[in-house]
């Protein structure tokens, strides 16, 4: 348990704190002038839509006021996938941001919301960063984590309940079936993979590395299994909390999704999608973040209840 405890902390660390070197290794002209590309495309894209723009010249992919049935905004795939085993039918082909307010109801999130505030009640970082870890049992506590199933056990039946971790993965499974028909590949096909994870952030300054979210980074780069990465909000960005808008960065100009609860926001992990988190300034956001592989080595299970 100690030695896979360990392992987890050491891939949430990188996650972190890779983040901020993960560019640094790139320093080929192929990997420059690809990205030139994708950052002048993905303006274009931007700008031919007529996104409106935030005042500090950040183009609004969606806005918090907005409800959104499905937005696709595509972008040319970076070479990352070909780093690693390609799987047909799955391994994307067509590359691209989506965000969607119709897939999981207001209610739903304020379910999921529940869940993490009362998994997070058992523990929470002293710095502003905490995640919890329904897989693996990750919690953050501390200047450290714990594994809440072994440190709590039977407790947790008081916080948690059967009901909350089949609405989880019927969450997952709807999420995973979206990200399918957005991208055309077989939702058999995508496998959940680690870490997946509640986050709780909030405007205390950071104690550890492990508190440091706000670092841009590329999924793909920093755990190797991501092929699809999504996101789900639990909470509003400007009425639960200030700044802690996610971020694209691109060459020209960079994008938004500004979270909302219910929202869901997904796209392909490769350095097409460079991204990082606004530090929050004030309140509290919430969020689930879902991973998805193509390699079934790399698949993890859905949690069950003890
Ligand atoms: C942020 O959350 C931590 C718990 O993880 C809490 O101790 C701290 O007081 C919170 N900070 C603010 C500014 O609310
Ligand atoms: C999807 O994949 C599964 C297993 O990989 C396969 O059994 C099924 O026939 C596929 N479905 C389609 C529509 O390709
Ligand atoms: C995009 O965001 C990154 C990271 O915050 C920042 O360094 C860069 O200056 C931003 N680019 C533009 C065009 O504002």
């Amino acid at each position: 348990i100690r030695t896979r405890h360990w392992r987890r902390l050491g891939t949430i660390e990188n996650s972190f704190r890779e983040g901020g070197d993960s560019r640094s290794r790139d320093t080929s002209w192929q990997r420059i002038i690809t990205c030139a590309v994708l950052g002048v495309t993905g303006s274009l894209i931007a700008g031919f839509l007529v996104l409106h723009q935030s005042g500090d010249g950040m183009v609004v992919l969606a806005a918090q006021d907005e409800t959104l049935d499905h937005r696709f905004y595509q972008v040319p795939c970076s070479e990352d996938y070909n780093n690693h085993r390609r799987f047909a039918g799955c391994t994307p082909r067509r590359c691209g941001r989506a965000v969607s307010d119709a897939v999981i109801t207001r209610q739903e999130a304020e379910k999921m919301l529940r869940v993490a505030e009362a998994g997070f009640s058992l523990g929470g970082s002293d710095g502003g960063a905490s995640i919890l870890d329904l897989h693996s049992g990750a919690l953050s506590m501390g200047k450290h984590f714990v594994n809440m199933y072994r440190y709590f056990g039977e407790k947790l039946h008081e916080i948690l309940t059967e009901e909350d971790f089949q609405l989880y993965r019927e969450l997952r499974l709807r999420i995973q079936s979206e990200i399918a028909r957005t991208f055309n590949i077989n939702a058999s096909s995508l496998y959940l993979t680690k870490p997946t994870f509640f986050s709780r952030m909030n405007s205390s300054a950071a104690k550890t590395t492990h508190d440091e979210y706000w670092h841009p980074h590329i999924d793909k780069v920093t755990y190797g299994s991501f092929d699809y990465t999504s996101l789900l909000y639990l909470s509003d960005y400007s009425r639960d909390f200030g700044g802690g808008r996610f971020v694209f960065i691109d060459t020209v100009s960079n994008s938004t999704v500004e979270p909302k609860a219910g929202r869901l926001s997904f796209f392909t992990s490769g350095s097409e999608n460079l991204h990082h988190v606004e530090k929050v300034q004030w309140g509290t956001r919430y969020a689930i973040t879902i991973s998805f592989t193509c390699d079934p080595d790399h698949s993890i299970e859905d949690p069950t209840w003890m």
